[in-house]
């Protein structure tokens, strides 16, 4: 065994893939899950379970225990204010770095952020994963800590775009950014990759780091068109949707998810952050200190995810 690493987010898209990648490499995995019992599409791993929220410091205590590692995946990704988003991105990050740097030797801590945290004004969540990352630095003389700032991450599992990608599948792609917006993409496994480069390598800089599959300047919505055309053999119908009725759209979820109560994806601050025209990251400054290459290019990748 390598030693013990403290995992929050397990149950999650991205943390479930991370969980499997670090048993795999011989990691002793302490994960916590908040459900009445343990998810099952993980129990075949067997990570050590810890039951218990975010906001409670004794699970946290427990969870992090004598860790040599944290990694904390788990965040909000839904809700409307700021409220919504504050206590699993920013506060719990806190909690959780000043567990860690309680202990002694201190673990090291890995964030994963997010590429929104670049752009903090366009929505509350771009701010809390941003203040999230604001929360590890101050900690900084005492632990050794770094943040991945992923971009839109997709791979099996994926709850929050396979519907877009199945209709795309389909031959319709309703394209809700501009036209000319660039942004990169990352497919799961990879940053479950660089989270285990990390882990082997020696990251002296405590900074947040950029992570994308490597394609130059990223993707244009044409580009993933034309994939889609590839995929399917067929040409797509597409159109673009205009930014008045996508704040329509956003508008009216966030009514409704405020009169019946559920935390919505798609609000106001989702469609700011969909038509901004610049998410393309810059992987270069991660590659320089750890020896990590993206290996799934977007064709490959959507075949991956849609079981083709
Ligand atoms: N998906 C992306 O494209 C993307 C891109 C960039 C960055 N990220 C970041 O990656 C991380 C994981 O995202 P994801 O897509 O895997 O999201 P996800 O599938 O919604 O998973 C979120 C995880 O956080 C846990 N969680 C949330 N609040 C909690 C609380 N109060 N107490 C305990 N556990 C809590 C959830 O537990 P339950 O299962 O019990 O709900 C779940 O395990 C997030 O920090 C997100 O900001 C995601």
């Amino acid at each position: 065994m390598r030693g013990v690493i403290a995992l929050t987010g397990a149950t999650g898209f991205i943390g479930s893939a991370l969980a499997r990648r670090l048993i795999q490499e011989e990691w002793w995995v302490r994960a916590l899950y908040r459900s009445p019992s343990p998810p099952l599409h993980l129990a075949g791993l067997s990570p050590e379970w810890v039951r218990g929220t975010l906001e409670d410091r004794d699970c946290l205590e427990a969870l992090v225990g004598d860790a040599d590692v944290v990694i904390h995946c788990a965040g909000a990704l839904r809700g409307i204010t700021a409220a919504d988003f504050y206590q699993a991105n920013v506060e719990a990050v806190s909690r959780l770095a000043s567990i860690a740097a309680s202990r002694n030797p201190a673990p090291r801590f890995l964030l994963i952020s997010s590429l929104a945290a670049r752009e903090p004004e366009l929505s509350p969540y771009a701010a809390s994963k941003r203040m999230g990352e604001v929360a590890l630095s101050k900690v900084s003389d005492q632990l050794s800590w770094t943040a991945l700032r992923p971009p839109a991450v997709y791979g099996p599992g994926d709850r929050a775009l396979l519907p877009l990608l199945r209709l795309m599948l389909h031959g319709i792609a309703p394209i809700p950014g501009c036209k000319d917006a660039r942004f990169s993409l990352l497919y799961v496994e990879d940053l479950a990759e660089a989270a285990v480069k990390w882990l082997t390598g020696e990251v002296r800089e405590k900074r947040a780091f950029e992570l994308d599959d490597g394609h130059p300047q990223g993707y244009t919505w044409h580009e993933v068109v034309e994939t889609f055309e590839r995929l399917r053999g067929r040409r797509m119908v597409y159109c673009q949707i205009p930014e008045s009725i996508l704040n329509l759209a956003a508008g009216l979820n966030k009514t409704a998810a405020s009169v019946i109560g559920y935390s919505p994806m798609f609000t106001p601050g989702k469609v700011r952050e969909l038509r901004h025209p610049d998410w393309v990251c810059d992987n270069g400054p991660f590659r320089r200190v750890v020896d990590w290459t993206p290996k799934v290019r977007l064709e490959e990748g959507l075949r991956l995810t849609l079981g083709l």
